[in-house]
């Protein structure tokens, strides 16, 4: 097995058998969603449905990125798809560096095969990438070999600073995007991994041609953390990684730098998103869709079903919250008031 398909199996065991959370929280439940006693809608007129990127998805949830590069990874890849394309949600593909590295793990990737019918795939390589031999034809590939509809760049200086084989030469590496983006001709979205985007990342990112942004906040998966857990013990990188574990902006704060500095773009709120009233918090918050990559991971290996329950119990409770708060459809639950947390919480 190659040193990458390695890396990418790492990753799956460490994010399935280790505490890779912080104590950091998100700070989406420094907030309450105003009830409404008096609705006066029926739970069952609920619209969940949203249009992102021109498709429309049943709810306003992704599939984060995650995985693919190993035939591990690929079973998971595509067990996530067929129950995305079941449940009419989108999903992210893992970096397909591994793709490029090795042409033979296509197929770990190309979901679609077994979900012609998923309503919304991107696909994902790393922009610090872009300095390192992947140019226009590169990109090309990814896209085109899944027939992804748009294309995830990462951003992840923290995770790179700590993984030992880390690429860490970001330098010119916004007018390397700028160029990028310009010419792929799908739309692109940048998104951290789980350590946020500040004020100063929003600034910039905004003055990309970019589609979209995706949050992905302090409060979930610690990529400093999986790689701390990765590196050998007592290592400077193992030391780093839980050291600076929480480091980042929390997932509210990032979504909220992201709306300001994309009024008009797709806004996806990540990083921690683990419960209905998260999602709905998020997007009361400003964000468009919500992404959750780690609990899936959990469910997805237990298996097709346990994936399905899972997705199906959050988009139930979203529902559920709507009709408390008397919205109709997510662009109402989206204007729904927020109030600050009150003394009778613990
Ligand atoms: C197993 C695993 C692998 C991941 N791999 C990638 C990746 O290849 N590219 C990427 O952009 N993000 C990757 N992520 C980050 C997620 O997309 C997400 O931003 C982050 O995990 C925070 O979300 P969570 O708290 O719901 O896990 C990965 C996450 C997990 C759990």
């Amino acid at each position: 097995m190659s040193q990458i398909q390695q890396r990418k199996d790492d990753h799956l065991r460490i994010c399935l058998e280790e505490e890779v959370g912080t104590e950091v929280s998100t700070g989406l439940g420094g907030f309450r969603l105003e009830y409404d006693a008096l609705p006066e809608i029926d739970l069952e007129e609920v619209d969940l449905s949203v249009e992102i990127l021109g498709r429309r998805l049943q709810a306003p949830l992704l599939i984060g990125s995650m995985t693919g590069g190993s035939p591990w990874a690929g079973e998971i890849n595509h067990r996530i798809a067929r129950v995305a394309e079941r449940l009419g949600l989108g999903m992210g593909l893992g970096s397909q560096r591994a793709m490029l590295k090795d042409p033979t793990l296509a197929d770990t990737f190309a979901v679609r095969k077994t979900a012609p019918e998923l309503p919304l795939l991107l696909g994902n390589i790393g922009a610090v990438q872009l300095g390192l031999g992947v140019g226009l034809p590169e990109l090309q590939q990814i896209v085109q070999s899944t027939e992804a509809d748009a294309l995830f760049f990462h951003l992840n200086p923290l995770q790179e600073a700590i993984q030992p084989e880390g690429d860490t030469q970001f330098r010119g590496l916004w007018r390397k995007m700028h160029e990028a983006i310009q010419a792929i001709g799908v739309p692109c979205v940048a998104k951290e991994v789980g350590s946020g985007i500040s004020e100063r990342t929003a600034e910039k990112l905004a003055r990309l041609p970019l589609a979209g942004i995706e949050a992905s906040g302090v409060g979930g998966t610690s990529w400093a953390r999986v790689e701390a857990y990765r590196a050998p013990a007592q290592s400077t990188s193992a030391v780093l990684g839980q050291r600076l574990r929480a480091f980042g902006t929390p997932t509210a704060e990032s979504i909220l730098h992201c709306r300001k500095h994309f009024p008009t773009r797709l806004v996806i709120g990540s990083g921690g998103i683990r419960t209905g009233m998260d999602i709905a918090v998020a997007l009361a918050l400003g964000a468009d869709v919500v992404a959750l990559a780690q609990p899936v991971l959990q469910a997805a290996t237990q298996s097709e079903d346990a994936l399905e329950s899972f997705l199906r119990e959050l988009i139930h409770e979203l529902k559920v919250l709507c009709f408390c708060t008397g919205a109709s459809d997510i662009a109402a639950l989206r204007k729904v008031r927020l109030l600050p947390i009150g003394r009778h919480h613990a």
